[in-house]
């Protein structure tokens, strides 16, 4: 493919199309795919483009301060890029190229459990936050070293995925006979095969609360639950002394026919009330998609496949693209509709509301 000026790619739909041809088969359908006949997929972009919003006028909108407080850190907007595993596969430079991009905006990067860089490396080339996602897997001394190994490599948060005791029906990159291309590794995981046929190892069949609780007590920074879509849950967690709560149905490619995120989110973020940060992802490809999400409770939110694809296709410069037309969509957005501040952002954004 011929190198594609980043600077020139105006909207994340733009990314995508162009991923499609900077990756191989097998890669793009493993990104872009869900589980089975991909109607969440489809709702958690759909149910955005629904949500209609509401612009006030001669608001003074000249200076626009996007930044949010998470954990006592300042973070200059509200995007953060979601866990995704397996990045060596979708350009040469991996996770150290999204942490680069990221790190030139100030966006904090989650790294996932399954990432194809050791997190000390990336710690080395970050100059924003990093945080890990965490899959407890079934050896705790495996897992409780991890932890202490990611936290002594400056990890600020620790993002657990409660959403996946298996893979889902994954028909589309089984279709594609998704595997990791030859020479890339996954360092932080115990046992690749485990992952690829899910998180089941044969001790113990899946993570409970119990872990949870154990983990809490491990962990020294915040822990935050990520896959969250119901309020009872949502109380568990916070019961269970949980820093932060993510609604996230995985990209959907864990359980089809579950609603989209932010049908799942006002709920939620009812329910936890302000006592923990409440962060969302799933469908966001617009600065007016971040908007809504805050409109309707999200203290941040997190992007998945639109990075994944500005790296494939322009490595830092492809994920650093990405973040700064999704900032500046919610720039616009926020003057647009008449609310300058973070703190002005209410359910009043939204038409009949
Ligand atoms: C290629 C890919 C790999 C992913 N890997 C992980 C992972 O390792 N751990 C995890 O918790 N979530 C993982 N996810 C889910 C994302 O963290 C996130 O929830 C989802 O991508 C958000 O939806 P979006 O892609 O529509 O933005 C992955 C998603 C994709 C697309």
């Amino acid at each position: 493919m011929p190198d594609v000026d980043v600077r020139e790619v105006l909207t994340l739909h733009e990314f995508e199309a162009l991923a499609r041809s900077a990756m191989s088969h097998m890669t793009y359908e493993y990104v872009a795919s869900g589980a089975a006949d991909e109607h969440t997929l489809r709702w958690n972009v759909e149910r955005f483009e629904r949500l209609r919003l509401r612009s006030r006028v001669l608001v003074d909108v000249g200076a626009v301060d996007t930044a949010v407080m998470l954990f006592g850190t300042r973070h200059p907007f509200p995007i953060l890029l979601a866990p995704a595993a397996y990045q060596r596969a979708m350009h040469r430079d991996g996770e150290l190229g999204t942490v680069r991009g990221a790190g030139a905006t100030g966006t904090t990067v989650i790294v996932s459990t399954a990432t194809t860089t050791p997190i000390t490396e990336l710690a080395r080339a970050a100059t924003a936050p990093l945080w890990f996602q965490l899959y407890v897997q079934s050896d705790r001394a495996f897992t409780r070293d991890l932890v202490q190994e990611v936290e002594a490599a400056g990890s600020q948060a620790l993002v657990v995925t409660v959403d996946t005791p298996t893979l889902g029906a994954r028909d589309r990159m089984k279709r594609a006979r998704f595997e990791l291309p030859p020479g890339i590794a996954t360092p932080h995981l115990h046992d690749v095969s485990t992952h690829l046929r899910g998180i089941i190892t044969p001790d113990r069949v899946t993570v409970t609360w119990t872990d949870i609780e154990w983990l809490l007590a491990t962990a020294k920074v915040p822990v935050l639950l990520k896959g969250i879509m119901d309020a009872e849950d949502a109380e568990r967690a916070i019961a269970a002394g949980a820093h932060g709560i993510i609604v996230s149905n995985h990209g959907a490619r864990n359980l089809d026919t579950v609603p989209s995120t932010i049908e799942a989110l006002p709920a939620v973020a009812e329910r936890v009330a302000g006592r923990v940060p409440v962060l969302m992802d799933g469908g966001i490809r617009r600065g007016t998609d971040v908007l809504k999400a805050l409109a309707l409770g999200a203290t941040a939110v997190m992007i998945g496949r639109p990075y994944c694809f500005g790296l494939a296709v322009g490595g830092a410069g492809g994920v650093e693209r990405v973040i700064v037309i999704l900032r500046e969509e919610l720039e616009l957005a926020m003057k647009l509709s008449g609310r300058p501040t973070i703190a002005s952002i209410d359910r009043g954004v939204l038409w009949g509301e």
